[in-house]
């Protein structure tokens, strides 16, 4: 039998490549369906986690073959070395991710990416006493949520109003009541919480004398549009996270390109969190639908075998 030599440098890189693979290899150490068609997936991912900030995103594979999907940082725990993730179905990428199971794991995760939100920057201090007011919509929940959690640990007040479309499409309810001041619930059906939309909480909560410094809105597009649209009336700033933009996250596919304040910037290089005054929301919508189609035709299978 013909013996490997290798030099004791190259055995010991060796030893140290293997031991990060098997430190890191991506597993699902956590399971939960949130909704039928929401789940949320807690992935081992050590050097992730010690440097991931609120606002910022990851991009993972499930398989060699499969492509490369951003997900929004939903939590972390430098400690246990794992990052939190929440998937909805809407495709078939979205659908391979919420076919796997605890104990499975990801081929890749890449992150942290994006720029962290702007509040990273400030200090203590500065932060402490602000008024915050997050407007989060349907799974734009669970981004906000690091965020506030984030805020609430460093003595900002922090009011959050969560829109879904009904009681059973509603995510994290129980994990922002615990970060938060003032949790306010709306859905379209009137399921729970007030029946109505986000624009008419934020109305409502101006008028009885709620005051705030700062403003956050994470959701569908439309719906940042008319929280922007409604927030300026009020001469509130504000800032919205445009991760739905994106499609492969690196910079490369061009899809997440918007013109914020006249120039065009990349949602998942530049971004993906921008001040919503400068936003052009109707360019932005009409982009999130160039590759819809493209979505459907690969969520959709053939049952007379022309794609088999
Ligand atoms: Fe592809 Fe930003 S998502 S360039």
């Amino acid at each position: 039998m013909r013996l490997l030599k290798i030099s004791r440098e190259k055995a010991i890189l060796f030893h140290h490549l293997m031991s990060y693979k098997l430190f890191d290899m991506y597993k699902i150490v956590k399971k939960e369906l949130l909704t039928p068609i929401i789940c949320l997936m807690e992935v081992q991912a050590s050097r992730l986690a010690a440097s991931a900030q609120p606002g910022q995103f990851l991009i993972v594979r499930v398989n060699d073959k499969s492509e490369r999907i951003p997900l929004t940082i939903c939590d972390f725990d430098r400690e246990k070395g794992t990052v939190t993730i929440v998937t909805q179905i809407v495709g078939a990428s979205s659908r391979k991710i919420c076919n796997l199971n605890e104990g499975d794991s990801f081929v890749d995760v890449v992150g942290p990416l994006g720029q962290a939100s702007e509040f990273i920057h400030s200090t203590d201090e500065e932060i402490k006493g602000k008024r915050f007011l997050f407007v989060a919509g349907g799974l734009g929940t669970a981004p906000v949520y690091p965020q506030v959690k984030y805020l609430h640990s460093k003595g900002a007040s922090v009011d959050v109003i969560i829109g879904s479309k009904n009681v059973d499409m509603l995510i994290f309810e129980e994990q922002m009541k615990a970060v938060c001041d003032n949790l306010y619930i709306c859905t379209d059906d009137g399921s729970k919480g007030e029946k109505g939309l986000v624009t008419d909480v934020i109305k409502k909560l101006i008028s009885q004398g709620k005051q705030y410094d700062q403003a956050v809105a994470i959701g569908p597009m439309i719906m940042m549009k008319f929280v922007t649209l409604t927030m300026k009336d009020f001469g509130i700033p504000l800032i919205v996270s445009l991760n739905t933009l994106m499609v492969d996250g690196t910079g490369m596919c061009g899809a997440c390109r918007v013109t914020v304040g006249g120039k065009m910037k990349f949602a998942c290089v530049d971004g993906p969190e921008f001040d919503a005054y400068q936003v052009d929301f109707d360019e932005a919508m009409r982009r999130q639908t160039i590759y819809k189609d493209v979505e459907m035709e690969a969520d959709h299978k053939c049952r007379i075998g022309l794609n088999s």
